[in-house]
């Protein structure tokens, strides 16, 4: 979700901390002190002939879409040079731009129709029935293959689908003003019919995909296209399915939720379901200023505090004042009934939000199930261990706000290799994802850490003075104060994790965090540690940005249990700077002007070739460059050097802050692949499996427009896709485009 909103009213609605727990200080102080240390599922989908655009996609630099079709069958070169593309320079363009001899294609844009029956998008704000269209805010993204005979297949590589996160919309002042035809109601209360749009573009879709007479395409009556939006109906699964802490009026006995929400990273399990992660879904709710009272004080007031939402929190978008139908009623978490157990209001309704969400991608049938043993939080992606027979099955996952820490489940039951090909996915999600042990993480300064079982057979979690924990269920639902509690380490805003396939090493994207100061004051202040070691000012024109304004990417190396280990060693696999800063102190991994990128945010390993994709979602670096997408290589865990950061405090005094610099990049290892269009961030990342279709999300082009400038197109500060020929209109639009070599080779070689 955006960081680039520069509107001047604006907030950015995923830059978010509510960690202020003072715990986590001491344990800080503490750390600084003691250590230097075949599926037979699926049916036919019938075909039909999509619109695709592209002529102007690629501004320098890259091909427009006259690549020669091809159907490319020959076998992967063992040869093939990697990384062997020019790479692409900085730009501000209104664009995307790809590498010389690649070609960049929009094919499934934010309201294409999803059904045969469903009208072509007008891209006025006139457009209704956003069910069957795809939602807005294109997100993280799978492949699921099909065989050309409309099967589910692990090796088709020219028919599929995409499982698409749809985060959030472009708004301001409430309304979602690209999707209203006058930009939409300011005020309270808001129309029914544009809170039921933009409802509808929340979500996830699944779409079927092809590649026809040698260029891909989405499938418009593909019987396999679905939508989740933030009202379908879902299982929730695990250790909170009827828990008290799930009754609400809609389930009274704590089985079933409505809707997923603002769904960032994915993930794909062994089994080949597809995992959506729910991130910053709280702000989406609101709370009556008396509710506090309401609840007589109850110990939900510091779980809802602790997730920010404080009572008298407003709303994003008013979605509750629509009207007196329960579909606008649940996003008001007010207590308003009567009843003990919250069986009569949405007293409850936020806990059942915050989960890794588990879908079929191939069966419509299916009920999407919440697997709510994994933790509640801001999730982003959520990353499988390699599987190993015989061994527990682990997921690594990050929860994305200033402060906020990182996650380990490991399965109770161990892995059978035969469960891959289940032609029941979710029953293997019910098998593997609903029992397990969930861990927080704690980063020493020695280059080690541990992994903290968040149970009730922990004493500091039994004992928490500031949240009196019932049993499992209440750990998962509130799993940042179970870290609280054990004094787990506050991280600077860890986005998606990815596993190196190579040799298992764990990649967290840590984002950025403006709360790192080496004169931290307050309660969400932090001085920097070995895992989170720079606080330093970068200029954006005449502003200046503290913290750690640019992020770093982190890596873990497990011990020797593999999944199941309670130990790890980690280092710095790249901090993200610009070029020109101090190397000593900033640019510690000494990146070029074909490398500089700032706020890696997308983090995901390709199968097919082993690269490392690094995708930005950047506030801090766009007077220079638009968000970007690079490729690289990395080593592993150890192959730099230790380094001693020395800051002068305000008093005069030395801060010592000792970290571990992975080896630095080469021309050879790191290149800047992709630059996209203005005020739009690049996530989520698909591949066939051969690599050569790469599938990436360019997410909210144009962010920046100020909603009263909506009657003319040329004050909106990007027209992409429709300034590449894809689609009516000028409003921009969130996409998914198609990356492919013109050679036939694979994307990044
Ligand atoms: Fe939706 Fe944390 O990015
Ligand atoms: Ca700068
Ligand atoms: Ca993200």
């Amino acid at each position: 979700m955006s960081k680039t909103n520069e509107k001047l009213n604006a907030i950015d609605p995923d830059d978010i901390g509510y960690n202020d727990t003072p715990n986590q200080h001491f344990s800080a102080v503490l750390d600084a002190r003691l250590s230097r240390r075949s599926l037979l599922r699926g049916g036919a989908a019938s075909i039909a002939s999509a619109f695709i655009g592209s002529s102007a996609l690629s501004a320098c630099g890259g091909s427009n879409d006259t690549v020669t079709p091809t159907t490319p069958t020959t076998p992967t070169t063992p040869t093939e040079k990697l990384l062997g593309f020019a790479p692409v320079a900085k730009s501000l363009l209104d664009s995307v731009i790809v590498p010389v001899g690649y070609t960049a294609t929009a094919i499934y844009a934010l309201g294409d129709p999803l059904t045969a029956a469903t009208p072509a998008y007008k891209n006025d704000g006139t457009d209704t029935d956003f069910e069957n269209r795809a939602g807005d805010h294109h997100d993280g993204m799978e492949w699921f293959g099909l065989s050309a005979d409309g099967k589910a297949s692990l090796t088709s590589v020219e028919r599929g689908l995409l499982g698409v996160n749809h985060e959030a919309t472009t708004d301001e002042k409430y309304a979602s003003f690209f999707l209203h035809a006058n930009g939409g109601t300011s005020t309270l209360p808001r129309p029914a019919a544009e809170v039921d749009k933009e409802t509808a573009i929340h979500g996830v879709s699944f779409v079927e995909v092809r590649k026809a007479n040698g260029k891909w395409e989405y499938v418009k009556d593909s019987a396999f296209n679905r939508r989740f939006t933030c009202l379908t109906e879902m299982e929730l699964s695990g250790p909170v399915r009827g828990n008290a802490l799930a009754i609400t009026k809609y389930s009274p006995t704590g089985l079933k939720t409505r809707g997923t929400l603002n769904n960032c990273g994915t993930g794909k399990t062994p089994w080949n379901s597809f995992v959506t992660g729910e991130e910053n879904w709280a702000g989406y709710f609101t709370r009556s200023a008396t509710d506090d009272t309401a609840r007589g004080n109850d110990k939900s007031v510091a779980s809802l505090k602790r997730y920010g939402r404080a009572q008298g929190g407003g709303s994003r978008h008013g979605w509750e004042t629509g009207g007196t139908d329960d579909k606008y009623a649940r996003w008001n978490l007010s207590q308003t009934g009567t009843s003990n157990n919250g069986s009569d209001d949405y007293r409850n309704e936020l806990n059942g939000m915050g989960y890794i969400v588990e879908m079929d991608a191939y069966d419509k049938t299916k009920l999407a199930k919440k697997r709510t043993a994994l933790g509640r939080f801001a999730h982003e992606s959520a990353a499988f261990g390699k599987p190993v027979a015989g061994k527990p099955l682990a997921v690594y996952m990050g929860d994305d706000s200033r402060n906020e820490y990182i996650y380990k489940f490991v399965s109770t039951a161990n892995w059978e290799a035969a469960d891959a090909n289940s032609s029941n996915a979710l029953a293997m999600g019910d098998k593997y994802l609903d029992s397990g042990k969930l861990y927080v993480a704690q980063f020493n300064a020695d280059g080690g850490g541990k992994w903290v079982e968040l149970a009730m057979s922990n004493p500091l979690i039994a004992a928490y003075a500031a949240y009196k924990f019932a049993d499992q269920a209440d750990i998962c639902v509130n799993s940042r104060l179970a870290g609280d509690a054990v004094g787990a380490t506050k991280m600077d805003r860890p986005e998606w994790c990815s596993v190196n396939p190579a040799n298992g090493e764990i990649y967290y994207a840590l984002t950025n965090n403006s709360n790192r100061n080496i004169n931290a004051t307050g309660s969400s202040q932090l001085v920097p540690d070995a895992a989170n070691p720079r606080a330093y000012t970068d200029m954006k024109g005449t502003t200046a940005q503290t913290g750690n304004p640019n992020g770093h990417i982190l890596r873990m190396k497990e011990g020797a249990e593999g999944s199941a280990a309670l130990t790890f060693t980690w280092d710095v696999y790249l901090f993200a700077a610009e070029a020109s800063a101090d190397a000593g102190k900033i640019n510690l991994s000494s990146l070029t002007n074909d490398q500089d990128m700032s706020s890696p945010d997308g983090l995901a390993f390709s199968p097919a070739t082993g690269i490392c994709w690094i995708q930005t979602d950047d506030g801090a670096f766009t007077d220079v460059s638009n968000c970007m997408m690079l490729a690289g290589l990395p080593g592993q865990v150890g192959d730099g050097e230790k380094v001693t950061l020395n800051y002068t405090k305000a008093d005069g005094s030395n801060l010592a802050v000792t970290t571990y610099v992975g080896k630095k990049p080469t021309a050879d290892t790191l290149k800047r692949f992709l630059v996209g269009p203005a005020a739009c961030e690049i996530t989520g990342i698909a591949e066939t499996p051969d690599g050569k279709a790469l599938f990436v999300n360019i997410q909210h082009p144009g962010e920046s427009t100020s909603a009263a400038n909506i009657a003319d197109p040329t004050k909106y500060t990007s027209q992409w896709p429709s300034n590449a020929g894809y689609g009516a209109g000028k409003r921009p639009r969130s996409a998914t485009i198609v990356i492919t070599k013109n050679d036939g080779g694979r994307v990044g070689s």
